[in-house]
Formats: structure tokens, C-alpha cells, sequence
């Protein structure tokens, strides 16, 4: 079975978000299952730069002129780059400009990576020809679209890691990416007067997943799914659409291996993350006590992420004299906010404006518990590395969040299946109360350990994951 996976990001090399994780995770994931898997992302430079060999496979016309596909290797996996400099040679973010507008031909941009990755089905490298092409999040979607056009070369999977994003693109573009004209309609990728890269994966897919059980169910909701629930419910009920969970690369992200750390730990060798926590204090500026519980955020600073609620919750966090240290970078009034309390209350809040991937490790380690008050979340990987590296994850209730995370209440602790703390509403009082219990777990250090032991031990490796989504791309061919 050859599978190629298209997407714009790749970690470490290229990422924005939890997307680099899982495009980096799966493939590799799926080679050791046997899989002949590829992948196939734009020439940005950051991929150049990290994949310098790499050799030329065809040119090809295109849409966009002519252009060459060149093909390398990464961590083990075969990987395509197109070479088209004049759309794709831009340094930092693959979707905007340094002030953060969005590029002007971005519907080229994407599109031509959705045309490329067809090409790959249709024959243009005459050693390897893709039979299932796995296609992630808008930037890949126009693969499908152009896969139908053709008359599927090879199958397709569309997999949404956030219905939030539609690619949204105006309708008079479309003669000029060389798609049909009756594509353009409710039954195809026209979505409210526009053409939408997100709905030409949900509708073009054999098959289309997301990245948690829950999610896949909030968004067939029409409180949550921005307009594509109908569709999403139809796709469902024809059995074309589900949720299949994230995993955690251990490769990367495991506290006995992770080069990023003071010192190394495990579940049954715990008293390393004691001296992880210290570091992290004295690198951060805040008292070096490892009594002090010390709560964390790495994320984006985005509505998405639920932050503002953090921000009128911290007055119980501070009153019971906790510690917070903060990563992101995002929407500069949250930003601005989390400035000044941390200037404010210099003794329990210390924050770290930007995007810093060995920090993010280091503080994943160092610290008590991980707060993730999302409004909604597809699935969620901070909460994961959290439970890998015993640092118990405050959520709320939501997505992949609520599929992984089991609240420390009396009936869970004698279960034995608590695993952190978890609040329901969106709202700043429910998260100070969660925030509250899980001060009165830290007062009982015996229980705490127990509870860290539990999510220590839970296995949330990509193994199983892969064989999920082998099962899935099996199902398609033989549909
Ligand atoms: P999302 O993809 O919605 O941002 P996820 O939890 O799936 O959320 O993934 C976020 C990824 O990005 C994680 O690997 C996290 O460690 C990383 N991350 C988020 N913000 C930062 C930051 N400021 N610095 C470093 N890494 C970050
Ligand atoms: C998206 C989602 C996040 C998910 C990630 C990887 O960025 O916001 O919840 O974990 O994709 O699938």
C-alpha cells in the first residue's frame, strides 16, 4: 500500500501548531507498520533548509506554470518538495506575511499543493505511484477536489485537525486553478458564495476523519460546526466520517529521553522532575521552592485556547499562593494582559512571549500541572505530553481534551483512573474551582503521586494509531 500524506507543515522543521506533530508522528508511525509511505509539502525555506539533498523527479505544467517536484528524505520518510521559489520562498509562518496578513495568493499557493499531490497519483514519478493520498486540514484540501477531477487515481483522506479554518477563497479564482466549473456548487466545494479548500476535502474524501472521538462529534453539532455540520452529518451516517486520537511522538516527547531536560525521569524514577522544576523556577525568575505548585501554559494566545478565562481566574492561583509560568504567542491584547499581572505579581507569574520549542520541553518537565481552558479543541497535545511527563492537565471539558482527561474526583481517585482535573463550562468561576482542586490534591502529596504514577503509565503512543488509520486506508480500497 503506497501512501503519500499532503500538508504544510512538518515538525521539527516547519510548525505553527499540534499539526507539525502529527504530520512529522504518523508517517514515521506507519513506515514501522509496513507501510511504503511518503509525504508531500510546499518548498518552503525552513524545508530546504532541513532536507539541503534533495533530487529532481519531473516537471510538470501546471495551473501555475511549470513546476518541478524535487524528492528527499527526513527522519526515514521519502519526502516530495515542490519547487516553485516565486509562491513558496517566504521565511517564517507558510500562511502569512511578518504583520500577519494572511498572502495575497495563497489560493495558488495551496492549491497547487493539492494539484502536485494528484500528480503523484496520476503517474509523474515512474517509481512510486501514491494509491491512498492523505490529505491534512484546508491546505491540502484542493488534493480531493482535483483527485475527483481526475476520477480518483487514488483514493482520498481528508483529516480535519480544526474545522475553524475553512480556506475560503473568491469564486472567480476557480478557472484560473484548472477545477471544473460544476464543482462550483452545494454539492461540490462552493461554500456561501466562496470556494472553501476545507469543503473540497469534506466532500471530494473517500474518507474523512478528526483528530478525537468528541470532536467528531461537537462537530456535527451546528452549535460547532461552522456550517459543514450537515455535511459532516451525512458523511457520518454513511459511515465516511470518525475520530481517531492523536498520539504522543516518544521519540520527542518522553521525560527519560528528551535531550531538552536538566535531568531525566520516569514513573518509577520520579525525583528528576523535582530538579526539572527548580531549573525551570531560576530560569523563569520565579522562587526556586519545589513545594510552591506550579501551573503551565505552552500555547497559542488565541480565543481557540480560552486563555482570557486563565486571566480572570488567576486571583485563586495567586491567593493560595501558586506559581504560573506561561509560553505563547497570539492575540496582542492577551498578550498585553499576561504582561501586566505578570509584572503585577512577579512572585507567582512569570511569562515568555514568543515561540520556543526547546523552552516548551522544559517546561512540560519542570512544572506541577498544565492548564488548557480551550473553548474548543480538536484534540490537543499539550494535555498529552502533559500526562507523558507527570504534569497533571487542567482542562476544560471540550474535543479531544474531554477524551483524554479524567477529573480527580472522589468516584475517578477510587477508580484509579483520575488523571488530572477537568471543568465544564467556559467560564472563569468553574476554572478557579478547578484550579482550587487541584491545590487540595497537591496537599495530599501520596495521592498526587498516585495520580501522576496513573497518567505516567498511559500509553498514548502512535503504534496503535497508525494501525487505526492502516485499517481505515484498507477499508477505502476495498470499498
Ligand atoms: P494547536 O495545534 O491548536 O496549537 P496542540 O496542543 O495540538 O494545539 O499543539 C500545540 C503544539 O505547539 C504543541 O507541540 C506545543 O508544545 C506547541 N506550542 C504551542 N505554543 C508554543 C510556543 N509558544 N512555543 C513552543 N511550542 C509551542
Ligand atoms: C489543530 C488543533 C489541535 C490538534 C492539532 C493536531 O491545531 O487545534 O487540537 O491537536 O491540530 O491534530
Amino acid at each position: 500500500m503506497k501512501v503519500l500524506h499532503a500538508c504544510a507543515e512538518l515538525a521539527p522543521l516547519l510548525k505553527t501548531g499540534g499539526l507539525a506533530d502529527v504530520t512529522a508522528a504518523l508517517p514515521k508511525a506507519e513506515l514501522l507498520e509496513g507501510i511504503d509511505v511518503r509525504l508531500i509539502i510546499p518548498g518552503f525555506p525552513a524545508i530546504y533548509a532541513g532536507i539541503p539533498h534533495t533530487d529532481f523527479i519531473a516537471e510538470v505544467n501546471t495551473f501555475a506554470g511549470h513546476v518541478a517536484l524535487r524528492y528527499g528524505q527526513y527522519q526515514g520518510v521519502g519526502i516530495y518538495i515542490i519547487d516553485a521559489p516565486y509562491l513558496y520562498d517566504r521565511q517564517g509562518s507558510p500562511y502569512h506575511d511578518n504583520y500577519l496578513n494572511d498572502y495575497h495568493d495563497n489560493y495558488r499557493r495551496f492549491a497547487l499543493l493539492g494539484w502536485m499531490a494528484c500528480e503523484l497519483a496520476c503517474g509523474i514519478d515512474p517509481f512510486w505511484r501514491a494509491e491512498i493520498i492523505h490529505a491534512h486540514d484546508w491546505h491540502a484540501g484542493m488534493t480531493c477536489a482535483y483527485l475527483a477531477a481526475k476520477c480518483y487515481p487514488a483514493k482520498a483522506i481528508f483529516t480535519i485537525h480544526n474545522l475553524a479554518f475553512h480556506g475560503m477563497f473568491d469564486a472567480s479564482h476557480l478557472r484560473e486553478l484548472w477545477i471544473p466549473e460544476h464543482f462550483y456548487q452545494i454539492y461540490g466545494l462552493e461554500f456561501y458564495g466562496q470556494i472553501s479548500y476545507l469543503k473540497a476535502g469534506l466532500f471530494y474524501a473517500d474518507q474523512i476523519t478528526t483528530v478525537s472521538p468528541s470532536y467528531a462529534n461537537e462537530i456535527t453539532q451546528d452549535y460547532q460546526g461552522y456550517g459543514f455540520e450537515g455535511l459532516l452529518r451525512d458523511r457520518r451516517d454513511n459511515m465516511r466520517f470518525s475520530g481517531i486520537l492523536n498520539g504522543v511522538d516518544q521519540t520527542i516527547w518522553h521525560p527519560n529521553t528528551d535531550t531538552h531536560l536538566i535531568t531525566h525521569y520516569s514513573s518509577d524514577h520520579i525525583t528528576g522532575k523535582v530538579k526539572n522544576k527548580t531549573a525551570l523556577q531560576s530560569e523563569v525568575g520565579l522562587p526556586i521552592d519545589k513545594n510552591i505548585l506550579l501551573f503551565a501554559v505552552v500555547s497559542r494566545l488565541t480565543y481557540q485556547k480560552g486563555l482570557d478565562l486563565l486571566v480572570d481566574a488567576l486571583t485563586t492561583l495567586i491567593e493560595q499562593d501558586g506559581q504560573l509560568v506561561l509560553l505563547g504567542c497570539g492575540e496582542s491584547w492577551l498578550e498585553a494582559r499576561f504582561r501586566y499581572l505578570a509584572e503585577q505579581y512577579p512572585q507567582h507569574i512569570a511569562i515568555r512571549l514568543g515561540y520556543d520549542e526547546m523552552l516548551a520541553h522544559r517546561i512540560i518537565a519542570g512544572a506541577d500541572v498544565m492548564i488548557i481552558p480551550s473553548r474548543f479543541e480538536p484534540c490537543g497535545l499539550t494535555q498529552l505530553y502533559g500526562l507523558a511527563y507527570g504534569t497533571l492537565p487542567l482542562v476544560r471539558f471540550t474535543g479531544g481534551l474531554a477524551d483524554t482527561v479524567a477529573d480527580c474526583s472522589l468516584e475517578n481517585l477510587e477508580q484509579g483512573i483520575a488523571n488530572g482535573f477537568v471543568f465544564y463550562e467556559c467560564d472563569s468561576r468553574q476554572l478557579s474551582f478547578a484550579i482550587a482542586r487541584a491545590f487540595a490534591l497537591w496537599r495530599n502529596p501520596i495521592l498526587w503521586k498516585k495520580v501522576q504514577h496513573y497518567a505516567m503509565q498511559q500509553d498514548f503512543s502512535w503504534r496503535t494509531i497508525a494501525k487505526a488509520y492502516i485499517a481505515l486506508y484498507q477499508h477505502i480500497i476495498d470499498y
